[in-house]
């Protein structure tokens, strides 16, 4: 694994020291990616394996099969990453990139095990992080394997999923009547408090907020390396990913930018398309009007409940990425949402999350207006298992448990033993 040769930040190119941990960039709050020196890479990186150990690796590895490309730290695992590549059943060029595979359900795995482990790495004993939900769970997972202790706060109505997940996995669990943003807010009081109250260093939390570490994005990147891979080293015509903080796409932007540099890839970049619910739609509604960054969307409302963050601190990054690439943002309301996820469960056996669907329903509009032709090759990624969501589903369905409806029902309904 190689060391890093320094952070540097996304705004002002500043070059920060890895050696401690690191939040933001201290000139201009930037958020701060991983760098390497490539140079050294190039000789040392390998791009193709020995056929036995590049099978033993698809199967346990997971994204660690590219630890040559990431930080030099032992990893805290739980088999994330090197997830399944599905072909759609109806549209022959459209790839699903399953996330719901990795532990704790979602992609979210992926940036906070490696958050994780730099957090061990560097003995940091106390987490915190704001959440739409599925990066709470992520990390009192990974806080949990590694025994750090985890600070969640997440709005009171995310799926129940999360907040169990938060609570078995003995994290401290705070539900705040309010979005991601108020959470977020809560988590920086409750930082600066303990740095006004002399609280001992190592008792301060560090604030594991999405592009306010450089990690998580680093995590996520492996997302890029996998999906070439998988498309045996090419790229496809476009990506289409449910934009909540966008940490997924910047991740994979940086990814094609040192598979470049290694010569692992070339060819024309794909289109990034960032996909939005209409209920919170900050990143869209800055695209739609020509303008570099979002404002603060007000009264966010979906139940794409990961979607739901009225302003993204990399909101400049994912509108320049979306646009240098050739790609667009396409917002879909929560009706639409839901008729994506029961077509898909009903056409092709896949129970999307409705972050998932909102590509999805995204996908459908963009052939609809020929912006995406059927013949390129397309790569959506689904972040998460819809079964996190069974209760909200089911809301949005107005379903309820049979028990609660008349036993006379004309099929199915409730057999009494006699
Ligand atoms: C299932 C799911 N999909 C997508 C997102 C949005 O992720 P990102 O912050 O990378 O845009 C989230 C965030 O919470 C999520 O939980
Ligand atoms: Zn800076």
């Amino acid at each position: 694994m190689p060391k890093i040769a320094y952070l540097e930040c996304s705004k002002c190119g500043n070059h920060v020291s890895a050696e401690t941990p690191q939040t933001l960039c201290p000139l201009d709050a930037g958020t701060l990616y991983v760098r390497y020196d490539m140079d050294q890479l190039k000789r040392s990186a390998r791009r193709e394996r020995p056929a036995e150990l590049a099978a033993a690796c698809a199967a346990s590895l997971g994204m660690w099969r590219y630890a040559d490309v990431l930080p030099d730290a032992t990893p805290v695992s739980l088999g994330e990453g090197w997830t399944p590549m599905l072909r759609s059943r109806r549209h022959a060029n459209l790839f699903i990139k399953e996330e719901g595979t990795n532990p704790t359900g979602t992609f979210k795995a992926r940036g906070l095990g490696l958050a994780v482990t730099m957090a061990k790495h560097y003995g940091l004993r106390h987490l915190a992080v704001p959440s739409a939900g599925n990066a709470a769970g992520a990390l009192a997972a990974y806080a949990a394997a590694a025994q750090i202790a985890a600070h969640i706060f997440m709005p009171q109505d995310v799926p129940l999923a999360n907040y169990l997940e938060g609570v078995l996995y003995g994290a401290e669990v705070v539900i705040v009547d309010g979005l991601i943003s108020d959470c977020a807010k809560l988590v920086g009081d409750t930082i600066r408090l303990q740095r006004e109250q002399d609280v001992n260093a190592e008792e301060i939390w560090f604030d594991i907020s999405t592009l306010k570490e450089p990690f998580r994005v680093e995590g996520k990147k492996t997302m890029g390396y996998e999906l070439v891979e998988q498309l045996v080293w090419e790229y496809p015509d476009a990506v289409l990913y449910p934009t909540g903080g966008g940490v997924g796409l910047i991740g994979m932007w940086k990814a094609f930018d040192e598979m470049e540099q290694l010569g692992w890839v070339s060819g024309k970049r794909p289109r990034m398309y960032a996909l939005q619910a209409t209920g919170c739609a900050p990143v869209a509604r800055a695209y739609d009007e020509g303008k570099a960054a979002g404002e603060f969307f007000t009264d966010a409302e979906t139940f794409a409940s990961g979607l739901r963050v009225p302003k993204p601190y990399g909101d400049a990054i994912i509108l320049d990425i979306v646009r240098k690439s050739g790609g667009s943002v396409v917002a879909s309301d929560d009706a639409e949402i839901l008729a994506s996820i029961r077509e898909w469960a009903k056409d092709e056996g896949i129970f999307l999350c409705p972050e998932g669907a909102a590509a999805t329903a995204g996908y459908d509009k963009l052939l609809a207006s020929g912006e995406i032709k059927s013949d390129e090759r397309v790569v959506l990624f689904n972040t998460g298992a819809g079964l996190k969501y069974t209760d909200t589903v089911a809301d949005a369905m107005h379903l309820r448990r049979p028990g609660s409806l008349p036993t006379s029902l004309p099929v199915g309904g409730i057999i009494t033993p006699v």
